[in-house]
């Protein structure tokens, strides 16, 4: 009987250890496979604007010149952004973070901009690959897909 009292309490503190980890360790990649969406015709979209994908987590901004595919997973917890139309900033709930409209940490915790998804430009649709997760460091003009 002691050794299963032993035994369960082993289990529970290894779980508590294990879950704080994982709940305080930043998300790395997501996703394994390919997970290909049309997200629309080029001009369905106006330039400067956000929309939100919610199936596939997957914010789309239409830039001067192209378009950017976010995930809408902040890189921090993974808590879901939204874009502030007012603000023209993205907001995560969870801890007060904020970013550009280039996906750039303005304030809060997260360690790195907001990721981007592979993004192509076929037939004048695009065609975003959510299996291909693209983290960086900071925003860069060519990370824009030219129309
Ligand atoms: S999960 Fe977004 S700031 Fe913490």
């Amino acid at each position: 009987m002691g050794y299963a009292w032993i035994g369960a309490a082993a289990v529970v503190v290894g779980e508590l250890i294990f879950g704080t980890f994982a709940f305080l360790w930043p998300r790395k990649k997501q996703g394994k496979g390919e997970k290909i969406f049309i997200a629309g015709k080029i001009n369905d979209f106006k330039i400067g604007e956000v929309i939100y994908f919610r199936k596939e987590k997957t914010l789309i901004q239409r830039a001067e010149g192209g378009f950017l595919a976010f995930s809408a997973i902040c890189p921090h917890l993974a808590c879901i952004v939204n874009w502030n139309e007012m603000l023209k900033k993205y907001e995560c709930p969870c801890h007060g973070a904020t970013f550009n409209r280039n996906g750039e940490v303005l304030e809060g915790p997260p360690p790195r901009p907001l990721d981007l998804y592979k993004l192509q430009i076929v037939e004048e649709k695009l065609v975003v690959d959510t299996a291909t997760l693209i983290e960086r460091k900071k925003f860069e003009p060519s990370q824009v897909i030219k129309i």
